[in-house]
């Protein structure tokens, strides 16, 4: 790590991050652990206990950090964001994926250089490699959103990950101050969710619009990992409900809901 770099290895400027976000619904009460499991395990919990929409909850050191899959999802301390956010969605779930990678990619895109693009149907990649996981969980009418940005520091040192993903300062060359990328991340999401509850068709079809020209996953021939099962084929186009249809190499066509893209 050089000294750049290292310069921004200091816990989240909280107080920063709550002043920028007190006019939006989403983002607080903002609750900060300097450690934590994880945070989406965290937020179910408040959420069951009566949480309020929009709490947030980050950590600046993710011990067991969850990914999609049952994967695990790997901390850089002091280094990214993880964050999870409490909602109650009144929209179709997959509206909430679509505006969650859109947001994460619009947001990396307005406070660097990069211009990300999503790996259906959220993995929000720079040069190929994965900087931002997502994983929604639901529960009732509960839906936790939880992301993760590599932003500073290197993957260098896990040959094996640093394959796949990178982050941010990496593709730069410099560090990323993390509280402004928060900031607009956090406008971002809170406008797409204020849109999609007050609903309409339009608002959708212009998500969906946008989110689908991000995909870089469309016209590649791919590997779908499902549990226990793949599936290999040309991804062709998403549908109404942003499903990936796929021109298997048997010649059928799928429908492919969920799942994790090679
Ligand atoms: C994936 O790509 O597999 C999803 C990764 C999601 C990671 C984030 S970090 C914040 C939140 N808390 C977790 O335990 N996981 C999500």
């Amino acid at each position: 790590m050089d000294d750049a770099t290292h310069d921004t290895a200091r816990p989240l400027d909280v107080a920063a991050v709550e002043a920028a976000v007190a006019s939006l619904a989403l983002g607080h009460p903002l609750i900060y652990h300097q450690a934590i499991t994880s945070t989406n395990t965290e937020a179910m919990t408040l959420a069951r206990a009566g949480a309020a929409e929009g709490t947030l909850v980050t950590t600046d050191d993710q011990t067991a950090g969850r990914g999609r899959m049952g994967r695990a999802w790997m901390a850089l301390p002091n280094e990214q964001l993880a964050l999870s956010l409490l909602l109650y969605p009144s929209f179709p779930p997959h509206y909430l994926v679509m505006a969650s990678a859109l947001a994460v990619a619009e947001a990396i895109e307005a406070a660097t250089e990069l211009r990300p693009g999503i790996k259906w149907p959220n993995d929000v990649l720079v040069e190929g490699r994965k900087v931002c996981g997502i994983l929604i969980e639901t529960s009732a009418a509960i839906a936790v959103l939880g992301i993760g940005i590599n932003v500073n520091g290197s993957l260098a040192g896990h040959p094996e990950l640093a394959a796949r993903a990178i982050t941010l300062a990496d593709a730069l060359g410099h560090p990323v101050a993390r509280e402004p990328l928060l900031i607009e991340l956090l406008h971002r999401l809170d406008g797409l969710y204020a849109t999609l509850q007050r609903g309409g068709e339009q608002a959708r079809r212009q998500l969906r619009e946008a989110w689908r020209a991000r995909l870089v996953t469309l016209g590649q021939h791919v590997i779908v990992q499902q549990v226990g099962h793949a599936l290999a084929g040309t991804a062709t186009d998403v549908d109404e409900s942003g499903a990936l249809i796929l021109r298997a190499d048997d010649g059928t066509r799928q429908t492919i809901n969920w799942g994790d893209v090679e």
